[in-house]
């Protein structure tokens, strides 16, 4: 007996070693650290349950039968994350540079199913030569049994993928079915085609990092949601993602024992916005001011900066917020803000966190670049995605809220829950100026000259601003429920957000959406 459980303590002493000292001593040289300390640094100390750990591939070509290492490329198992259950895998890249084998694909996939069957988040740390070449067809077919997975769980448990490391060719697929993507500084890359099929095909010199290294798909892909700095930075953002997030689509997010006051008024709102309204402002002043304790984790900073998505707390109940900000672009949307925003407010639906819109938003960008990208079906995806939602919806609008834009951000009509505006608020199908140059158009033409035509389109700017440029036509028609002083707003939030704990509403049945893709 004795000498049996020797031989376990061996074994699994010899599996945690993966592939070996000195791969590992390489993986450290790189300034990487290997799959279980990650998992370590990741998970509550003490917590992790290793799953599978004596597995290892059944392969028999290129001499791959002489060469196996217990637990096979991929270290797998439960843990939990501020004594919340996660499951957790991470690829192995000191076994055959982490490259996915039939069983590894079947140590995933066992962890993704029970995520599923305990309703718990998953979160996949990549790290990975891609297919193993050696296993052909049976390495793609297990990626295909992950993406399977993917699918199947999006929507019903959260899904996290950490990129600390090469994620290259069709494995990138997996991370793109997830929720969210973190790539760490320097370290990580994913790319579809490397920069030596790249150069052959199109002959385009480009390096590793320019082609897919974290910073480019934060700032022009907008692949990945967070960008940290080192792997121990890369799991505290992780696990600060997961402390705002429910483990399931049944469930509510945590909630958290505020120590900010609900009644807080900030003063500073009330002059916050330029007389000017052609001047911008920080809107993340705003978000930081009306949040509990200024936290605010944004998603996908750099990409789409005229629109601002990310997670805070009212009174310790989590929300997204959505909120244009016109210091970009004057707050516009675009198709990048669309695709962006379009994607948090459906992840927030379908994880039961309410939503907050602040709107600024003079409108869509104009112009061909716009048009010929496909602005229409891109821009109906936020619109689609709002009219879709069922969690509380809170709109305040501060300035601006023209056209399709006034409709698209959470509006009444799209079933927004609680509206309210500033009384700096202008509702209007466009701003003054455009406005005056439609309708006055052959007037102005025959005014000839100049400074009576200046004239004449001031006079009419000023009726126009004082019938359309402020919030009180829309609170009319009950479109605006409340003009707000903008100190209270943080209150008039939180307490709409009481009132909306018991909203229930049910779209009508169907197989699936049709969302404009
Ligand atoms: C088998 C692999 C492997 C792979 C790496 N290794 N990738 N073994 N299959 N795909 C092994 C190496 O032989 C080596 O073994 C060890 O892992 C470390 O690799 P190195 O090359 O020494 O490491 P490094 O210099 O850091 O380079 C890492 C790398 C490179 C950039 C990832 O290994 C690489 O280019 N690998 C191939 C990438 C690739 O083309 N994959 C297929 C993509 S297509 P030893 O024994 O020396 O330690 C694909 C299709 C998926 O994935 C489709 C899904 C739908």
């Amino acid at each position: 007996m004795k000498n049996k459980i020797e031989e376990l303590y061996e074994l699994s002493a010899k599996a945690k070693l993966g592939g070996g000292q000195k791969r590992i001593d390489s993986q450290h040289a790189k300034n990487k650290f290997t799959a279980r300390e990650r998992i370590a640094m990741l998970l509550d100390e003490g917590s992790f349950e290793e799953l599978d750990m004596f597995v290892t591939h059944r392969c028999t070509d290129f001499g791959l039968e002489k060469e196996h290492y217990l637990g096979d490329g991929v270290v797998t198992g439960k843990g939990t994350i501020d004594g919340r259950l996660v499951y957790v895998f991470a690829q192995d890249f000191t076994v055959f540079g982490g490259s996915l084998s039939e069983t590894m694909a079947q140590k995933i996939c066992k962890v993704q199913d029970l995520a599923m069957k305990m309703g718990a988040p998953i979160i996949g740390i990549n790290d990975s030569g891609g297919a193993r070449i050696q296993e052909g067809v049976q390495s793609l077919a297990g990626y295909a049994e992950i993406f399977q997975r993917n699918i199947l769980a999006s929507g019903v448990v959260p899904q996290i993928s950490a990129i600390f490391g090469p994620c290259a060719g069709g494995a990138v697929y997996s991370p793109a079915l997830t929720d969210f993507i973190l790539m760490i500084e320097g370290l990580s890359y994913m790319f579809v085609t490397g920069p030596k099929v790249v150069k052959t095909v199109t002959h385009e010199e480009v390096t590793t990092e320019e082609l897919g290294g974290a910073f480019v798909h934060a700032a022009k892909s907008g692949v990945t949601h967070f960008v940290a700095k080192t792997e121990q930075e890369g799991v505290l953002l992780i696990r600060k993602l997961i402390s705002y997030i429910p483990q399931n689509n049944l469930e509510d997010a945590p909630l958290q024992t505020a120590t900010d006051s609900i009644t807080r008024i900030d003063e500073r709102l009330n002059s916050i916005i330029p007389d000017n309204p052609n001047k911008p402002y920080d809107m993340k002043e705003i978000i930081l001011s009306l949040v509990d304790n200024s936290e605010f984790l944004e998603v996908q900073p750099l990409y789409a900066p005229n629109i601002i998505c990310g997670f805070s707390r009212f009174d310790g109940q989590s929300v997204g917020i959505v909120a244009s900000q016109p210091n970009y672009i004057a707050g516009t949307l675009d198709i990048n803000a669309s695709r962006k925003a379009a994607r948090f407010v459906r992840f927030c639906d379908a994880f039961n966190i309410p939503l907050l819109t602040l709107v600024d938003v003079p409108g869509f960008l104009p112009g061909t670049a716009q048009e010929y990208g496909g602005i229409i079906v891109h821009g109906a995806k936020l619109l689609y995605a709002y009219g879709e939602a069922t969690v509380p919806k809170i709109t305040v609008i501060l300035r601006k809220a023209y056209g399709g834009a006034y409709d698209v951000m959470s509006s009444k009509h799209l079933r927004g829950d609680v509206n309210y505006a500033w009384p700096t608020a202008e509702i209007a199908v466009m701003g003054g100026k455009g406005a005056i140059e439609i309708v006055y158009g052959s007037e102005i033409a025959k005014i000839t000259d100049a400074a009576e035509r200046e004239k004449f389109i001031d006079e009419k700017m000023i009726e126009y601003r004082q019938k359309f440029s402020n919030p009180y036509v829309a609170a009319k028609y009950g479109y605006i429920d409340d003009i707000i002083e903008p100190s209270t707003t943080r209150f008039r939030i939180i307490q709409s957000l009481r009132g909306l704990a018991t909203k229930k509403v049910l779209n009508p049945p169907k197989k699936h959406s049709n969302l404009p893709l």
